[in-house]
């Protein structure tokens, strides 16, 4: 007998980040179908990627008809910039961009770097929210290389894969080893057990 299938959002405006996590739910059978919704939230200036997770989905929990998560990542360039843009990534990409990240930094193979995500979840079967957290480390590459990804993708070089950088990777690769693939196992992991 076939069950019947229970909605989970993604609330999120980002596609990129929506393609990654849909490619990686393709993978699973799972009695979920996932939907991609575009709510506003609030998202606030915080000290973790964690807490700004946790606040953007207390913003929207209440006008849910179904379980959703939100997620929040970082990019953290531990050295020389002791985790520098880290929670505000965002606004700097918006702003210097990769390029000025580059322009900060003299000495690339002594560099090290993270990123990190947050998948902040309402389960509403319970009415309360579960995290689940993925990090991944690495070094910055000495130029932008690839065009795959999006964000800071172009300039991060996995100590997985020390000869590319997620940019020159293909999704199902980047996705095997990244932030957002790891706290998307953990998520799965909770949604098959409940
Ligand atoms: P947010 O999670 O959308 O707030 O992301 C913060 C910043 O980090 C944005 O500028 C994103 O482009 C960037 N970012 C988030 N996840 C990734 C990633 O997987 N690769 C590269 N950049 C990312």
């Amino acid at each position: 007998m076939n069950e019947v299938k229970e909605d989970i959002f993604f609330i999120t405006g980002n596609s990129s980040k929506y393609n990654e996590i849909q490619q990686l739910f393709k993978q699973e059978t799972i009695n979920y179908n996932l939907i991609q919704k575009d709510l506003k939230t609030i998202e606030i200036q915080a000290e973790s990627i964690k807490s700004v997770a946790e606040f953007k989905i207390n913003s929207v929990k209440d006008k849910l008809i179904c379980s959703a998560f939100v997620e929040d990542a970082g990019f953290f360039v531990d050295n020389p910039l002791n985790g520098f843009p880290g929670v505000y990534s965002s606004y700097v990409m918006k702003t210097i961009g990769n390029k000025g990240i580059l322009n900060l930094i003299e000495n690339f193979e002594d560099s090290r770097a993270h990123f990190s995500a947050a998948i902040a979840l309402y389960f509403k079967p319970l009415h309360k929210i579960f995290f689940f957290e993925g990090t991944v480390e690495g070094k910055v590459s000495n130029l932008q290389k690839g065009n795959h990804g999006f964000g800071f993708d172009p300039i991060f070089i996995p100590d997985e894969i020390p000869t590319k950088t997620f940019a020159e990777l293909t999704t199902t690769q980047k996705n095997s080893i990244s932030h957002r693939g790891k706290a998307w196992l953990k998520l799965i992991d909770f949604l098959r057990k409940n």
